[in-house]
């Protein structure tokens, strides 16, 4: 038992370890350990190094991979470079941006200032985008995780990359892994930290991607929603596609967190 205790306790601190940077979209066949990030002085980096720590940002913490992938659930972005200057010219476009950069800053704070055509909320004929702003809600973006995920798209993009490397403390420099490793304590952390609000309606938040889960308790039991989590390609919710939910869950979250999170789901009435 005392073994047994030990050898969940370690991998729980992996999986707490790897969270931040997993990539949802792509199956994970190797996670690569996280570098031990401590505070990095952002002056001393090269723009090769911020290009790269953006690039970790937008496949992990910035969680844009989660639809930002190959099931088309939302424009690839690896020709934003030429791609932007024509949005801006577009008769659709509501924004103020006067350059790839701001483009890119704008798409990422105020998604609904262009939406691209077919990739509307449903409903809205394209004037507002599910993207969610990604300085807010569970995903929290501060403004030198922005620059660097801007400079990483404008560098896959084919544009230049035109962003300064801001002289602060460095982003994505994840708390200590032993800090990851406490079990969430509340219902709506469990839901902030794996951002189910960027895809449904649930906690305040208004994602549009999957079902409304604000009264999700009324209709599934218990058995449903722990499946649903577990294993979301199952059973598919009438009028979505499946695909699309991560089906990682039940390798990130503690035990202690997704019944937490089922009980809270059950009882949305
Ligand atoms: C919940 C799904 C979702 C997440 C998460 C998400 N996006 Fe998006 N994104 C979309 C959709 C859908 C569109 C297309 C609609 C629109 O134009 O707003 C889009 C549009 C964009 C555009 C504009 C593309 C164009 O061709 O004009 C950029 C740039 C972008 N996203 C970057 C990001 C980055 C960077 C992240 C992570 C920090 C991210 N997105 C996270 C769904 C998402
Ligand atoms: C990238 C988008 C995305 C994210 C993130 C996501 N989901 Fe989903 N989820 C979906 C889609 C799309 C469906 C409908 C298709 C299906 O059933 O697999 C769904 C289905 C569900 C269902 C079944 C609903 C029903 O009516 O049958 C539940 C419950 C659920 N999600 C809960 C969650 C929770 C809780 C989280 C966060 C831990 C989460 N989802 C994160 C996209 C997402």
């Amino acid at each position: 038992m005392i073994n047994f205790l030990k050898v969940s306790f370690f991998s729980l601190l992996m999986v707490g370890g790897f969270w931040g940077f997993s990539n949802f979209g792509i199956p994970q066949i190797k996670p690569a350990p996280p570098p031990v990030e401590e505070k990095l002085d952002l002056g001393a980096m090269t723009m090769d190094q911020f290009i790269a720590l953006g690039g970790k940002i937008y496949n992990g913490k910035g969680t844009c991979t989660l639809c930002h992938n190959a099931m088309g659930r939302a424009p690839m972005l690896d020709k934003i470079g030429t791609v932007a200057p024509e949005r801006m010219k577009d008769a659709r476009y509501k924004g103020t941006a006067k350059s790839v950069e701001e483009y890119l800053h704008e798409s990422l704070v105020k998604p609904s200032a262009f939406v691209v055509s077919g990739f509307g909320k449903s409903g809205t004929n394209d004037t507002e985008s599910p993207m969610p702003d990604v300085t807010g809600g569970g995903i929290g973006l501060n403004e030198a995780e922005l620059a660097a995920v801007i400079a990483y798209l404008q560098d896959s993009g084919g544009a230049e990359v035109t962003v300064a490397i801001p002289a602060m403390e460095a982003p994505g420099a994840e708390a200590p892994a032993a800090a990851e490793a406490a079990p969430l304590k509340t219902p709506e952390e469990v839901i902030a930290k794996f951002t189910c609000g960027a895809c449904h309606k649930i906690a305040g938040q208004e994602g549009a991607l999957g079902p409304d889960l604000t009264k999700i308790g009324k209709t599934k039991n218990k058995e449903y929603l722990r499946q649903a989590l577990l294993d979301p390609e199952a059973v598919i919710a009438k009028g979505f596609t499946g695909g699309m939910m991560p089906p990682t869950y039940g390798e990130q979250m503690k035990a202690k967190e997704l019944e937490m999170l089922v009980n809270y789901l059950a009882g949305l009435k």
